[in-house]
């Protein structure tokens, strides 16, 4: 949420920042912004809108230096607008900011009480105003100063108008990494946005200081001390991020999951068995839990509910799923025997980082699994499991759920096996099942695609639509749901097809739409008579179903057939369809797929 990025270094400032930010538009796109420092002092441009705007704006802006700041921004304090756009600058000092500071309205107070003028509604001008109230011309001994005035979370990019060869930053509960080449250095909120140029980097840990010059970087801890840090060289190449042919990054990370899977395989399948040996997790570690307790946020919580059902059914351990938001402040009971796990594609949601840091501090148990390497919370977890999706671009996850209900079933395979309530030969069957996945993907993909975009067309016709099924089935069209609405602003609402007599039924008419998902044998017929009761009210339908069902023809009009395989592996082709759907349901309202109004991807903040 909000980008940071900043330069320093031989080359056109300016041309460097907007090239990061393009990259970290999805972290925010309500306002960009960037400073670049000379001998004569800071000048920034900023306007509303996306990075091209600013980029229009450098071309006639003639700012040169060697060191700049850039931002594009998630509103939070204020209007969209540019006094609200970041940077924040006064003559002595610009900032970038990407967090909240929330005594900001104190801060205020006091800065006026000493005359300043706050020009915008935004919390992270006070930062501005503060640097410039203290500057005494020692940069790192007024930043310390200033963050000691701060309270809640601040990544932070600044210049000094009289410190024309340095970038500095200071990070409180927000990602920045620093990007190293011999003669250039790279400030970054995301190393997607620097991996062009270079693949070595720090991350910034917290209340770190970091003096970024063309040929060094210092870094200052909380004590003011220098820190040595070593450099970690990053495995993810340049371009990966690009769309590769595709219209949207949504579509093409679609058709990225069956690889995303492949690699799951090849990393965790060892022997036709799971084995999470390559994430350095011993079974003795695994074999002592009596309880699970899975902490996320959005589609990786909804994730965490397939999990859920995978590990009670598997391994019959009893698992919690719990929003993080929640979770960090229900004061909840863990002991010894709990093992919490926390889900992100990002690793730097700032509820599931609060969430991981209360349980390390409760001495809990606890593993990550999450895309991003090297993010916040994978710093603070006994172990990680790494998803394999690569950089996700689109705010929309997709391939990023899919990585992470695999490790899931993998995972809750293992816990059965330990636990002794899968026999070895079950669980070889299990996961025979999983390897043939990425292969039927493919020709999911290739049989369905033009089916589904046609579905696509009934959806638009309707304002409202519900999403309904049983079991696993229940826990995917959780999240279809919410890949339709927040893709496509159609107003879509899940029930668990048991529940819909309990209320929902009365919504039901000519004028709605629902999504059946039909996967789960066990439960068939009980979800057919849901179905029914749908029709015999009108309601219009779309019926998702396993080959091979036995459901009769009048259900059948508007439907579509998914291949054929176990019941617990249906919900990675259920996942693909429905993300499918929700895809060219925005495509079709030629929406910004990749960029939906309101979103960003990476929230920072609570
Ligand atoms: C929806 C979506 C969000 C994220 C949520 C958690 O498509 O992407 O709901 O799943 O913001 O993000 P991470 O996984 O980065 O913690």
């Amino acid at each position: 949420m909000c980008g940071i990025s900043g330069y320093v270094g031989p080359r056109k400032v300016c041309d460097i920042i907007v090239k990061q930010l393009k990259k970290m538009e999805y972290r925010g796109y309500d306002s960009v912004g960037l400073s670049v420092v000379n001998e004569n002092g800071i000048k920034t441009i900023k306007t509303v809108g996306r990075v091209a705007a600013v980029e229009k704006m450098v071309e006639n802006a003639n700012l040169s230096g060697a060191c700049g700041i850039g931002h594009t921004r998630w509103a939070t304090h204020g209007e969209p607008s540019v006094r609200n756009a970041h940077p924040h600058s006064t003559s002595k000092v610009s900032i970038v900011h990407n967090g909240i500071i929330e005594n900001s309205e104190e801060l205020k107070k006091w800065l006026e009480s000493r005359g300043y003028v706050l020009e915008s509604e935004t919390d992270s001008e006070v930062i501005a105003k503060l640097l410039d109230f203290y500057y005494d011309g020692n940069p790192v001994g007024t930043l310390r100063k200033v963050s000691l005035l701060l309270e809640g979370a601040y990544a932070l990019g600044i210049l000094f108008y009289d410190v024309a060869d340095a970038v500095f930053a200071l990070k409180k509960d927000g990602p920045l990494i620093v990007g190293i080449c011999d003669d250039e250095k790279f400030l970054s909120s995301d190393l997607n946005a620097i991996l062009e140029y270079t693949n070595r980097y720090f991350v910034l840990e917290e209340d770190e200081i970091a003096v970024i010059k063309q040929d060094k970087i210092e870094i200052f801890g909380a004590d003011n001390k220098e820190i040595k840090k070593a450099e970690s060289v990053a495995n993810w190449q340049a371009g990966v991020s690009d769309k590769q042919g595709f219209p949207h990054f949504m579509r093409k990370e679609i058709a990225e999951q069956p690889c995303v899977i492949s690699n799951i395989i090849l990393k965790n399948i060892k022997d036709g068995l799971p084995n999470f040996s390559a994430d350095g997790i011993p079974d003795d570690y695994l074999n002592r839990f009596k309880r699970v307790c899975i902490v996320a946020c959005g589609t990786a919580r909804y994730a965490g509910l397939a999990g859920k059902n995978w590990i009670e059914k598997f391994a019959r351990i009893p698992v919690d799923v719990i929003i993080a938001s929640e979770f960090r402040y229900m004061d909840p009971i863990l002991s010894k025997d709990t093992l919490v796990i926390f889900i992100s594609q990002s690793g730097e949601t700032a509820d599931t980082l609060a969430a991981a840091r209360l349980v390390k501090a409760a001495g809990i148990n606890a593993i990550g699994i999450i895309n991003t390497v090297g993010s916040s919370i994978t710093r603070e977890v006994d172990y990680n499991i790494f998803t394999e999706a690569g950089i996700e671009v689109a705010v929309a996850s997709t391939k990023a759920y899919m990585a992470q209900i695999a490790v899931l079933y993998l995972f809750a395979l293992k816990l059965g096996l330990l636990a002794g309530s899968l026999t070895t030969g079950k669980v070889h069957f299990f996961c025979n099942e999983f390897i043939d996945l990425p292969e039927i993907l493919e020709q999911l993909f290739v049989d369905k695609e033009e089916k589904i975009e046609s579905f696509a067309m009934l959806c638009l016709k309707f304002e409202i639509v519900f999403f309904t099924g049983r079991g696993l089935d229940y826990l995917l069209v959780l999240e279809g749901a919410l890949k339709l609405k927040e893709i496509s602003y159609i107003n879509a609402q899940a029930y668990a097809a048991g529940e819909l007599k309990h209320g929902p039924i009365s919504l039901i008419t000519k004028d709605a739409l629902v999504i059946a998902l039909a996967t789960q044998g066990y439960v068939l017929r009980k979800t057919v008579s849901n179905v029914q009761e749908i029709k015999a009210r009108g309601g219009n339908l779309l019926l998702l179903f396993k080959s091979g069902m036995d459901i009769s023809e009048e259900l059948l009009s508007n439907s579509i057939k998914l291949p054929r395989v176990g019941d617990d592996v249906m919900p990675f082709l259920a996942a693909a369809v429905l993300q499918l759907l929700a895809y060219h349901v925005a495509c079709a309202k030629k929406l910004d797929v990749d960029k939906p109004r309101n979103l960003a991807k990476s929230v920072t903040v609570e």
